[in-house]
């Protein structure tokens, strides 16, 4: 599986001889098709060009904290909020104390103070700079704050020594990138996700349906095959592709989505139903297209099958999640739908105007009994991935708990 496809990775590049292999690592962070953006120290810039980084990334680099164009666009919250991962590479004995220390004096260390997501350290020094205590009380210290240090290497330094403090070579730096993304927290578990709207024939040349893109159920599907489980997605119509190694099952009614998931579901471990499945189906869809000769056209709708609370009232339901979509009193209404359809989880998720369906960003509530958390607002991706975690330690911990 290709785990860096669609991944926002932030390259930091720190001042030291290293950063010429930046470049390189940049080339094949995208030919993997991940989405790279370059932060560059002004050390860094003594090294490698800002403009060589800004040819090879297709993106504008950014090197100052007080940038008062960048603050209306890519500021440095936005773009602490936008990265999937941060890779220093290399990071400079100096830029590590600087992390270590909690100094936020430039837009990388600030951007790494800022951080929820996974901060890595690829060092790159002289060996005696590396085998310095102060340089090794730093990396214990980075270590404690949950920063990964990749390498470095051992080997033939461009001082002319040899020893440890090379940089890893970017093929190397990119498979553990990968590596990192992946997880064995669902491994060997079948989950069966729905997404995407359901279409609900009114004559053949009409239906009713919905704003849903199929953009978090399809994350959700390619996080949850991230975290090492057979996946099979339910999708209604979407006009994406679906993730590799994820079983996709096109359907087009809420009748179809049904049956499709019932199929699946006698094995399924999770259950997550993310699809936006039409309440109501026209009673009887009329077989030709309807004329427009009348003023006024009366629709007999007929409520369709409710899949999620047929999964949740089986025998032995897998771990049910649901979302809710809501335009108010969001936390109530998932918090009820959480109670009266008997659900292990519910993704709570505020629609209108440019909000929820059809958007790149979105933020959820996520309600268990006992529990919940806010996930802010950021790319459906990352969403999905915070999703598939959570959903993991409450499936984890039900199993235990029923184990004992
Ligand atoms: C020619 C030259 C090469 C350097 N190479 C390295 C290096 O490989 N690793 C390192 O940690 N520092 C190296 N340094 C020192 C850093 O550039 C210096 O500590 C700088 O302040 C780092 O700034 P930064 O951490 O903000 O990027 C080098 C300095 C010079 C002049």
């Amino acid at each position: 599986m290709n785990s860096l496809l669609g991944k926002r990775i932030l390259l930091g590049v720190s001042g030291g001889i290293a950063a010429y292999k930046s470049a390189d690592l940049v080339r094949k962070l995208r030919e993997r098709g991940a989405d790279a953006r370059v932060v560059m120290t002004r050390s860094a810039c003594e090294f490698i060009t800002p403009l060589t980084m800004q040819a090879v990334s297709g993106k504008p680099v950014h090197v100052e904290l007080l940038d008062y164009k960048a603050e209306g666009a890519m500021g440095h919250i936005d773009l602490a909020r936008w990265a999937d991962m941060i890779l220093v590479a290399p990071a400079s004995a100096n830029f590590m104390s600087r992390v270590a220390q909690g100094q936020a004096d430039d837009l990388l260390s600030t951007l790494c103070l800022a951080a929820s997501v996974p901060v890595i350290m690829a060092p790159a020094m002289n060996q005696q700079m590396w085998l310095n205590p102060a340089t090794q009380r730093n990396v214990a210290l980075l270590k404690d704050y949950q920063v990964t240090l990749l390498g470095p290497g051992v080997g033939d330094q461009a001082c002319g020594e040899t020893g440890p403090g090379r940089m890893l070579e970017p093929l190397e730096l990119i498979d553990a990138l990968a590596k990192s993304f992946l997880s064995d927290r669902m491994s060997g578990l079948k989950v069966v996700v729905t997404a995407g709207p359901t279409r609900e024939a009114i004559d053949p040349v009409r239906y009713i349906s919905n704003r849903s893109s199929g953009r978090m159920g399809y994350a959700v599907a390619r996080a949850a095959s991230e975290a090492g489980g057979h996946v099979v997605l339910v999708s209604g119509p979407t006009a994406i592709d679906p993730p590799e190694h994820v079983r996709h099952c096109p359907v087009i009614t809420a009748a179809e989505m049904h049956n499709s998931v019932m199929a699946e579901i006698d094995d399924a471990a999770i259950f997550i139903a993310a699809a936006a499945v039409a309440d109501y189906r026209c009673n009887q869809a009329a077989d030709k297209k309807i004329k427009k000769d009348n003023d006024e056209l009366e629709l007999l709708l007929k409520k369709t099958p409710d899949i999620l609370a047929a999964v949740a009232n089986r025998k032995l339901p897998p771990f049910t999640v649901g979302f809710a979509a809501e335009t108010h009193s969001l936390s109530d209404y998932a918090q009820q739908k959480l109670i009266n359809k008997k659900l292990d989880m519910v993704a709570a998720n505020q629609v209108g105007e440019n909000q929820g369906f059809d958007t790149k960003d979105n933020e959820l509530e996520v309600f268990w009994s006992g529990g919940g958390v806010r996930l802010e607002r950021a790319p459906k991706e990352k969403l999905a991935r915070q999703l598939i975690h959570l959903i993991a330690n409450r499936y984890h911990e039900k199993n235990t708990a029923q184990a004992h």
